[in-house]
């Protein structure tokens, strides 16, 4: 019998220098280094350089790329104008969607030969530099339209978690709350062969172009059982409504057997190695917010899971709430993940694209035997395709 993975569990497919996950050890190294000390020395543009470009930057190098996000920060027209077309009570993940595409279609506008679109690994870095620096706006702009406000500039003296933060609020985010998201932006940034970059690199096997990747990624990061998930915590958390009540609340869950959004992950069973940085954020948050009863619940829910299930809490729970306090809607949460991502998603597509193989896996067929339509009768034609040799099929 054909030994199948499903889910393509404990599956190893391909070689990645992007990051490492090991869950002997709950670490999880970017190019090599430790997410926890980036995410406490370094800013989220350096991150971004490192998993491009493979080591961090030098300060030239840092500028450089600074010079160039804040070049390309402001939502352009029709990129706007393609936003505007969408209902307000479009989920946003469909709405960053769109927008990715509508870049897509006007950076690789005039490419008749579908080869052109591929693009050099030049012209891929630029590109996934313009597609990040671009990302904030939209995202952003999605959270102010459903709020009946307008767009708001991008400011060129702040650096680009701050910007962000200005663009979505329209003021300047005290320095703890900007901190705190930079954090989660480094710590989303890269995860290896997750479901959303694994598409990514599925489509860019087949050579099409790096936004046709991560519109493909996008929409597997919309899931709750990946991106989606740090939205779905909110609700849980909501409908808990606090600590008291979580016992009670888990009796329930776990007797309908409820999955617990924001717990369990498919190769950390001990703990994922970035909760602990997300949670000293949000204790930060906590504090500066004077919020209390959300680290309560947060604790309480996540001591009685761990104790009762054994399931570790994943990046998506602490990152809920942060997000939640910062001020953001929740639709904006798994938007606020593909403005991280894109940087692994896009340092993985390159990484495709240099050492390709077109993905394409087998399957067992279950389905019924040969069978023929009443009445067809085979032409010489067929009956001499079915005498020729099985091939695999395309
Ligand atoms: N709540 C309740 N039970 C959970 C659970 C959760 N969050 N996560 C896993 N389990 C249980 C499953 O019900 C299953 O129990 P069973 O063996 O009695 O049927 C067992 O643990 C294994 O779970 P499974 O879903 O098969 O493991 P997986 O490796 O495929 O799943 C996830 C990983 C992430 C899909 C899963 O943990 C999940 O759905 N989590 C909630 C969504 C989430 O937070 N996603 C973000 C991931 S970063």
């Amino acid at each position: 019998m054909t030994d199948i993975k499903k889910g393509l569990a404990g599956v190893t497919v391909d070689e990645t220098a992007v990051s490492k996950v090991n869950p002997e050890t709950n670490s999880l190294l970017y190019r090599g280094y430790p997410v926890q000390e980036l995410a406490a020395t370094q800013p989220f543009e350096a991150v971004a350089y490192l998993l491009w470009n493979g080591e961090l930057p030098d300060a030239e190098q840092l500028a450089a790329l600074r010079r160039t996000e804040r070049e390309h920060r402001a939502l352009p027209d029709d990129v706007r104008a393609a936003i505007d077309l969408l209902p307000t009570s479009a989920h946003p993940m469909d709405e960053v969607r769109t927008a990715v595409s509508v870049i897509g279609a006007r950076e690789t506008a005039g490419m008749s030969n579908v080869m052109d679109a591929v693009g050099t690994p030049e012209e891929n870095l630029d590109r996934s530099v313009r597609l990040w620096a671009q990302l904030p706006a939209v995202v952003a702009y999605g959270q102010r339209r459903r709020r009946g406000e307008d767009l708001v500039e991008p400011r060129d003296d702040l650096d680009y978690a701050a910007n962000f933060l200005w663009m979505t609020f329209g003021e300047e985010a005290a320095p703890v709350v900007v901190d705190a998201f930079t954090r989660s932006m480094i710590l989303y940034a890269e995860h290896s062969f997750n479901a959303s970059t694994f598409t990514a690199r599925v489509i860019a096997s087949t050579l099409s172009d790096l936004y046709s990747a991560v519109v493909g990624a996008i929409g597997a990061l919309k899931g709750p059982l990946h991106g989606g998930a740090n939205e779905a915590v909110l609700h849980v958390l909501r409908e808990i409504g606090s600590a008291e009540n979580v016992g009670p609340w888990l009796d329930t869950a776990l007797a309908e057997k409820r999955k617990i959004m924001g717990f369990g992950h498919r190769v950390y069973k001990r703990g994922d190695s970035r909760v602990p940085t997300m949670k000293a954020a949000l204790d930060t948050l906590v504090a500066h917010y004077d919020r209390p009863e959300v680290a309560a619940l947060y604790d309480a829910l996540e001591a009685q899971f761990v104790e009762r299930k054994g399931i570790y809490p994943n990046l998506d729970y602490p990152s809920g709430p942060a997000y939640d306090l910062m001020g953001f809607d929740t639709l904006t949460f798994t938007p606020l993940f593909v403005a991280a991502r894109v940087t692994g998603w896009t340092a993985h597509i390159r990484e495709q694209q240099a050492a390709n193989a077109l993905i394409r896996p087998l399957s067992a067929y279950v389905g019924p035997d040969e069978r023929h339509v009443e009445g067809y009768v085979a032409d010489a034609a067929d009956v001499e395709a079915q005498a020729r040799p099985a091939e695999a099929a395309s």
